[in-house]
């Protein structure tokens, strides 16, 4: 059943970056509501259990130690087509192949440390939401 929401994570590179107060914006100015946010840390274990559909992929490895570096922000977004319009919204993977304006072309640095992560199925939003923000039951 398709839903109306999404699960984002503002990526260590663009806190790092100073970028959280630019993307959020981006958020709500392109009709997402939050619902639920969250800044915190990964630790190895989440950042493998979150990732672990990419655990055969050359690039796991990197991908942990980056998403592990640093703070995060993680957020619930609520929306008509959440899912796709968000995935429009942040543009593709590798920012050199991102559409002008998305928030990946914008604040991105590279395919690795590409600045926002966002699901791509409503049952991932709700599996990736629940991993998060279950536990009080909050959106
Ligand atoms: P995300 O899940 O974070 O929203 O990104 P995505 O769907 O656009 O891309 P996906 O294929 O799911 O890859 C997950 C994340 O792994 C890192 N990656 N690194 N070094 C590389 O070639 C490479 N390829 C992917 C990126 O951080 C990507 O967002
Ligand atoms: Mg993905």
């Amino acid at each position: 059943m398709a839903t109306n929401k999404t699960f984002t994570m503002i990526k260590p590179d663009a806190v790092e970056n100073g970028h959280i107060g630019a993307i959020l914006e981006k958020i709500n100015s392109n009709g997402f509501t939050i619902k639920a946010m969250e800044m915190t840390q990964l630790s190895r274990r989440d950042a493998e259990e979150f990732y672990e559909i990419h655990k055969e992929r050359p690039f796991f490895g990197e991908l942990v130690e980056y998403m592990t570096s640093g703070p995060i922000v993680a957020a619930i977004l609520e929306k008509d087509n959440a899912v796709a319009d968000f995935r429009t919204l942040i543009g593709a993977t590798n920012p050199d192949e991102a559409a002008e304006g998305t928030i990946r072309k914008l604040y991105a640095t590279s395919i690795a440390a590409n600045a926002v992560h966002g699901s791509d199925s409503d049952e991932n939003a709700a599996i990736e939401g629940n991993f998060f923000f279950n536990q009080r039951n909050r959106y």
